[in-house]
């Protein structure tokens, strides 16, 4: 068959194809922890999943208007400028099936041969496969784990051309779990706005914020016109496979993608969004608890693999990721990198990790590892990959 050549520009996500190979491993008879996907393992809290049910039996088996039914509209306006302080009209509010899509259509509205957009590596793989897709250039912008997994400004300010359109950012962050700082987030403003250059922000861990306070680029004077908010409920109320989410931006780009949403998916689920209602203001105990359990987790992870001689691990600020440091185990394996080492854990230990370079070519040397798992699952998975590692001597 013969592909369009924008199709050998498309990557995706080693999480979904690890996956598949820890579960061809569990056919087997193998036991498996699943450490690779990045999703919460709660159910969605019971009011939103009875939202939706009385939704389907009263209608809500319609086509919506494209970007988002009127009243979910208004309830991420108000939520959105209740917690990042700004204010949000609903006109700038495009509900979209998952916050995905909003990294596909805006940086496609924005963005196009000749067009340069700079983004965090590593990060999430699907900005630089979107930003290749649509022929613009993918400009990386290192994280480091001296910086805590945040990028140098004098770097960023280095690689923005008169051809930048974009600057994304996403914290808190996957892979790494790191936080943009507020004079980080402050600089970043002053860059977008001097050189006139959209920021997506990335805000969809919002509500898994451990230390310090989360803090939205839009806090900045001029900013809301400079930015679109990405977020949704997958991860904030465990609603992975619902598919619900959306973008805060200026109204213009707002009506262009609509359009996108009208030229690819009509609209989103009308149940589903009515469901996405109760999740902002319903009770939200739920969701607080989730995030309290995933802290938990975090501090038993990070502590049981810095036990482990030859990892490093740091303490993440958000979201459910760590992304320990496995240069020497790498070396003392005598692996060829760490996706070699990831290989070995899943076929040794029976852990299925990430390479770092799933997130882009400045994660080698560590591995990223969702602790979205139980504490039982958590603790098995630290002593197998310490048993697996000690056997490199
Ligand atoms: C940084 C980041 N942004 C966006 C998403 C997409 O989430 P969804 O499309 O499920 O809303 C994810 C999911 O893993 C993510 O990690």
């Amino acid at each position: 068959m013969r592909l369009a050549e924008r199709m050998s520009r498309l990557g995706t996500e080693t999480a979904f194809e690890v996956l598949v190979r820890a579960k061809a491993l569990e056919a087997q008879g193998r036991d498996v922890v699943h450490l690779e996907i990045g999703e919460p393992d709660f159910d969605t809290p019971s009011n939103i999943i009875e939202a939706a049910c009385r939704a389907l039996h009263s209608g809500y088996t319609h086509y919506g208007p494209s970007a988002g039914l009127p009243e979910l509209r208004q309830a991420i306006a108000d939520d959105v400028s209740r917690s990042r302080g700004i204010k949000v009209n609903p006109n700038q509010v495009v509900v979209t099936p998952g916050g995905k899509p909003i990294m596909f259509f805006t940086i496609m509205t924005l963005s196009g041969p000749g067009d340069e957009v700079i983004y965090p590596n590593p990060g999430f793989p699907i900005f630089e496969s979107v930003i290749k897709f649509v022929g613009a250039k993918a400009v990386p912008l290192r994280l480091s784990e001296e910086r805590e997994f945040s990028f140098d400004i004098d770097e960023l300010r280095s690689k923005v051309t008169p051809r930048t359109r974009m600057i994304i950012i996403n914290s808190p962050h996957n892979p790494c779990g790191g936080m943009l700082s507020l004079e980080d987030l402050e600089a970043t403003a002053e860059i977008a706005k001097e050189h006139d250059i959209m920021v997506l922000s990335d805000e969809i861990y919002i509500r898994l914020v451990y230390e310090g306070e989360f803090l939205s680029i839009t806090r900045f004077p001029g900013m809301l016109e400079h930015t679109i908010i990405l977020d949704g409920f997958s991860k904030s109320y465990a609603m992975t496979g619902w598919r619900l989410g959306y973008g805060v931006m200026p109204e213009e780009l707002a009506a262009q993608v609509a359009k996108l949403m009208t030229n690819s998916n009509s609209c989103t689920a009308a149940f589903t969004q009515i469901a996405g209602i109760e999740a902002l203001k319903g009770p939200q105990d739920e969701s607080y608890k989730m995030a309290a359990a995933f802290k938990e987790r975090r501090d038993i992870i990070v502590k049981g693999l810095n036990e482990i001689p030859g990892i490093s691990c740091l303490m993440p600020k958000g979201a459910f990721y760590v992304f320990p440091n496995v240069k020497e185990v790498v070396k003392r394996g005598k692996f060829a990198n760490a996706k070699a080492l990831a290989d070995y854990l899943l076929q040794e230990a029976g852990v299925a990790v990430l390479s770092g370079t799933a997130f882009g070519e400045y994660g080698e040397g560590y591995l990223r590892l969702s602790y979205a798992n139980s504490i039982p699952n958590i603790n098995k998975a630290l002593q197998w990959i310490g048993e697996a590692v000690a056997k490199l001597g």
